[in-house]
């Protein structure tokens, strides 16, 4: 255990203004303007108070082949449905419009191998790449409302990939290539798709991760796949199953993968992508997002969040495994017509200077990271950015934890220049997209992810869902419905409403902990239920655990996260064995190599703990509260419920 990154607290007094030119020239300022209004608060004000005009405004701004009868159906809460009766594409918006335009010769996406090689696509090309896959697909039986899963490193071709699909009305499925096999059995299972698609592997620190195998291993634990596509990335040697896998080089040379495709027309409210996330218990929740209050949410936030104009060569340093990815790689900064940069590999391969790189040679201008990701290149000191110039950079953003003020002040000082304000964004999987987040024109606290977004109500209350007094600790809850919201969890409407929606009437509860300072900023502190954040990725303890007992040396285990520097917090396992077992160093690392080998590396615990029994509550319940404040050499707290 290393030291944790000092948490945020609010600080009033440390306020970063943003200059006048950023304000000036804002997306948000105009709309301010347009308006009528002259703050941002007035703004936010109207846009609660005129919850449907500001929707059917940012609606508006995009194509659809039918309108809506309604803005806002709840009549079946919390089942909400947006912009019902309209009939559209998300694909029509990220591409077919585009084409009309002269950003059909725009580039959309800036791609670079963490080899060197670099392969860029304009708006034009990226049509034919996606219309191919989708035409293939076609011939291999996928139809609308099929879910295809999809398996692959960070190339060009897994954005096309989702894009066919959606073109197409299938819903992609994708599981993050740095997950392994139970992982992706398990979600291949629950989603029960026909149709994987993967590469052989992919390149991350000159290694070679051997994705084909890892998909092998996978499908021989689950039935439901038919047809596995294979592209090739990384040329390593792969066993091809007769009858059932096919190399994509092969199909898109063939007549069947036409360069045009029409794009489906959907009802707005068809499912556009499931994506799993890790919940209280052991099983996934597969999060259902919809066509078209999706396409509405992600593009409206980030054209006022990250102001993203066409000039700007915006790069979202995520995974498009991921959320971030999904919403803020893929879908939103195609349908503002963006140009986007995606980077293959490791940010500090060859040299902890790549990304400085990048942004040096494309010109980058918006930058969008995580905590973990800043704190990692900060320990490699001030002169790798200096070498570089970024003068380039006019917005920063930071997503997927807390960023501790010192962090936040490095990537504002060191990366940013003291130009460039830091979008700290919060929002999860099943938000879809930003929820509290400031806003160019706003004055930013480091660690305060600021306000709500426009047309979004969060508060942090009480248990019985009364609002907290300023600075106190509560829940952190959404008030009202946000056309970006997952709309269920696949296969289990009831989890849904269970997870979400029942612990406070009419309050979406986020299952973080959050306090609101006087100026009603918002300061997040962490979750509250059993998922661990490492690295930013949402881990589950009960995915870890279960890992665990599935060797055969393991009678029980608990995961717990602890304070880490970099990582924000690293897994910590106790493990009680099964008898004619003994702990010793092999076993420990035996188990970690488990664990990494069943769910991913960024599962695999940093440490083990073997002990003779776990603290448990009178019903059984592994008191994980207690083996952390055990850890951390602080008080129980209330063991009331503990078993004697
Ligand atoms: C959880 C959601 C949404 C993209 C990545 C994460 C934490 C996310 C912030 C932030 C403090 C944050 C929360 C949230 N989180 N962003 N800016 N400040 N905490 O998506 O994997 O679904 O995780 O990430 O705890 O509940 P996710």
């Amino acid at each position: 255990m290393t030291n944790a990154p000092d948490v945020a607290a609010p600080n009033t007094s440390d306020i970063y203004q943003p200059s006048a030119e950023i304000v000036e020239q804002a997306n948000v300022t105009a709309y301010m303007r347009q308006k009528g209004l002259s703050s941002y608060d007035e703004l936010h004000r109207w846009s609660l108070e005129n919850n449907e005009a500001f929707w059917s405004d940012m609606a508006n701004e995009l194509e659809w082949y039918q309108p809506w009868d309604k803005v806002l159906d709840d009549s079946n809460k919390p089942f909400f449905k947006w912009f019902t009766g309209a009939k559209t594409n998300i694909v029509h918006n990220a591409i077919d419009r585009h084409l009309k335009t002269w950003r059909k010769n725009k580039l959309a996406l800036i791609w670079e191998g963490e080899d060197g090689e670099q392969r860029s696509y304009s708006y034009f090309s990226l049509n034919i790449e996606v219309s191919k896959i989708a035409n293939v697909l076609k011939s291999m039986g996928v139809k609308k409302g099929d879910v295809v899963t999809i398996y692959m490193p960070r190339i060009p071709e897994l954005m096309f990939s989702m894009l066919a699909c959606a073109k197409i009305g299938a819903a992609h499925s994708v599981v993050y290539g740095g997950f392994s096999e139970a992982a992706l059995a398990d979600r291949l299972a629950d989603a029960k798709s026909k149709v994987l698609i993967t590469a052989d592997g992919g390149f991350m620190r000159n290694k070679v991760i051997e994705l084909k195998k890892i998909v092998d291993e996978a499908l021989a634990r689950t039935p439901t796949v038919q047809t596995c596509l294979v592209f090739k990335r990384a040329g390593n040697a792969v066993e091809m199953v007769q009858g059932r896998d096919l190399w994509m080089h092969d199909l898109l040379n063939l007549p069947i993968a036409n360069s045009s495709c029409p794009t489906e027309e959907m009802d707005a409210e068809d499912m556009l992508f499931i994506l799993y996330t890790s919940g209280t218990t052991g099983k996934p929740k597969g999060v259902v997002h919809t066509h078209g209050g999706y396409q509405v949410g992600t593009s409206t936030t980030l054209k006022y969040v990250f102001d993203v104009k066409d000039e700007d060569r915006y790069w979202c340093a995520a995974d498009p495994g991921w959320i971030t990815g999904h919403s803020f790689i893929v879908y939103a900064p195609l349908i503002l017509g963006a140009t986007s940069i995606m980077y293959e590999g490791a940010p500090n391969y060859p040299y902890p200077d790549r990304w400085w790189q990048i942004v040096a040679r494309t010109g980058v201008t918006v930058l969008y990271t995580a905590p973990t990701a800043i704190r990692g290149l900060m320990r490699f000191g001030e002169l790798w950015p200096s070498r570089h110039d970024m003068s380039s950079l006019r917005l920063l953003g930071s997503v997927g934890e807390p960023i501790n003020p010192e962090a936040w002040r490095w990537f504002y000082q060191v990366i940013g220049g003291e130009r460039c304000p830091i979008m700290d964004t919060w929002w999860q999987t099943e938000t879809g997209h930003f929820m509290i987040t400031p806003t160019p024109v706003m004055p930013l606290k480091p660690g305060s992810a600021t306000k709500a977004f426009l047309g979004i109500e969060v508060d942090v209350v009480h248990e019985d869902g009364t609002p907290c007094e300023p600075n106190e600790d509560g829940l952190l809850v959404i008030k009202r419905p946000w056309p970006g919201m997952m709309r269920t969890v696949l296969n289990d409407p009831q989890r849904y409403v269970d997870t979400y929606w029942a612990r406070l009437p009419d309050m979406y509860a986020a299952g973080d902990s959050a306090r609101k300072d006087e100026d009603g900023y918002i300061w997040v502190i962490g979750r509250l239920d059993d998922v661990i954040k490492v690295s930013g990725y949402r881990l589950g303890t009960a995915e870890v655990e279960s890992a665990l007992v599935s060797h055969p040396a393991v009678a029980e285990a608990a995961a717990i996260g602890l304070p880490h520097e970099v990582k924000g917090n690293a897994i910590h396992a106790f493990v009680m064995l099964r008898s004619g077992f003994e702990g010793s160093h092999e076993l420990e690392e035996k188990l970690r190599a488990h664990v990494g080998h069943e769910l991913g590396p960024i599962a695999r615990p940093d440490s083990i703990t073997f002990t003779l029994s776990l603290p448990k509550t009178r019903s059984g319940k592994i008191m994980r509260r207690v083996l952390k404040a055990r850890a951390l050499g602080q008080p129980e707290g209330d063991i009331s419920t503990l078993e004697e």
